[in-house]
């Protein structure tokens, strides 16, 4: 059908977890304008601001054209004056296709770039820190997830035959690069988990995988409490960790040396693995607002460990991420359209 002009509005669904967002989509670069907003508006600690700019952000994502001109705004939930004043001061000024997160991006690396030309002046442990933040911001490319995923497996199974090792975040949305590693670990059997984490930690350092990391104990007498306050932070057993992995092929041959690469190591009681996959799957605004639909609309309470329905007050069973969506009345999204 040869159009006239530009598509008219859609019709899309108020809550992210309401509309399939797939991982690429034809308005990027005003999505990325506007997550970098958001991004500000967050780091000012103005938490409104962000979350209208991310909301509105994620809107743009759904959308199945590109947008050309202000009007397609027009019954968009999300995009009350601000953000529409922001994409029509884009659209005008910049055109759309926009450059304007580059522009951002490339202004960031500037700084960055005028810094190291000024190593000089800086310290041994601000040059050191300096280091680490390059050496951390470069990408992990799926391959490398993938190989450190069968990493942690092997070990984890030596030491507990059975135990299941998986790859979440955004590796498990389809993403291509990532800037960390989210592995899940767990075993069939509910309790024989208990303990595993410190034994992989250990056969890992000796394997020279481990940089750095961070334990934190598990609080599972907290799990259930936490579903009925809608804590966002999870009382799973975790490590933060640095692993070093080789540099990866094709990129400058750097002799010996190895790069660094976050790690998150979640463990899970197998009867919370499917609320531990869904939150710890994302996107992290997929999550908030699949919890703040549950609250508002269903009068359920979801995080990584459970469903809680306060009525009845109690935890609603699940064997699967699907029972969790049919629970609260959604159509389920496999994890590839949860990238809000
Ligand atoms: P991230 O690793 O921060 O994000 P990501 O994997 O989506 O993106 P990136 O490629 O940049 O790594 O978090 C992964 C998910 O885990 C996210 O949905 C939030 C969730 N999460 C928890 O549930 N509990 C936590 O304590 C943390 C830190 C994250
Ligand atoms: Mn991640
Ligand atoms: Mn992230
Ligand atoms: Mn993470």
């Amino acid at each position: 059908v040869p159009a006239k002009g530009p598509p008219g509005p859609v019709r899309v669904p108020p809550y992210a977890c309401q509309r399939p967002t797939p991982l690429t989509h034809p308005n990027t670069s005003l999505s990325e304008a506007l997550e970098v907003l958001a991004e500000a508006a967050g780091f000012e600690g103005s938490e409104g601001r962000f979350l209208s700019f991310r909301r509105a952000a994620a809107v743009l994502k759904a959308l199945p054209s590109q947008v050309m001109a202000p009007s397609q705004l027009q019954g968009l939930p999300h995009f009350g004056e601000h953000s529409c004043r922001v994409v029509q001061l884009f659209t005008r000024i910049f055109g759309v296709g926009v450059k304007t997160a580059d522009r951002w991006y490339r202004d960031g690396l500037r700084t960055l770039d005028s810094l190291h030309e000024q190593l000089q002046r800086l310290t041994q442990q601000q040059r050191a820190g300096l280091q680490h933040y390059r050496e951390l911001s470069v990408p992990v490319q799926r391959p490398e997830a993938e190989a450190l995923q069968q990493e942690v497996e092997a070990a984890a199974v030596d030491i507990l035959p059975g135990a299941t090792v998986t790859l979440v975040g955004g590796f498990r949305r389809g993403k291509l690069h990532g800037h960390d590693v989210d592995l899940l670990l767990s075993h069939p059997q509910e309790g024989l988990e208990a303990g595993l984490l410190p034994h992989v930690m250990c056969r890992l350092e000796r394997q020279g995988l481990v940089l750095y990391h961070q334990h934190r104990h598990g609080h599972p007498e907290d799990a259930a409490r936490r579903t009925r306050h809608s804590h966002t932070m999870d009382a799973f057993e975790r490590s933060f960790c640095i692993f070093c992995l080789p540099h990866p092929p094709g990129a400058a041959a750097g002799g010996a040396h190895r790069r660094a690469v976050r790690v998150d190591l979640v463990v899970v009681p197998v009867s919370q693995l499917p609320f531990a996959l869904l939150g710890w799957t994302g996107s992290k605004h997929f999550e908030r607002e699949l919890r703040l639909f549950s609250r508002k609309e269903r009068g359920l309470c979801l995080n990584s460990h459970g469903l809680f329905d306060p009525e009845q007050k109690m935890l609603l069973r699940v064997a699967s991420e699907e029972d969790i969506f049919r629970h609260l009345g959604l159509e389920y999204l496999p994890p590839e359209q949860r990238n809000a």
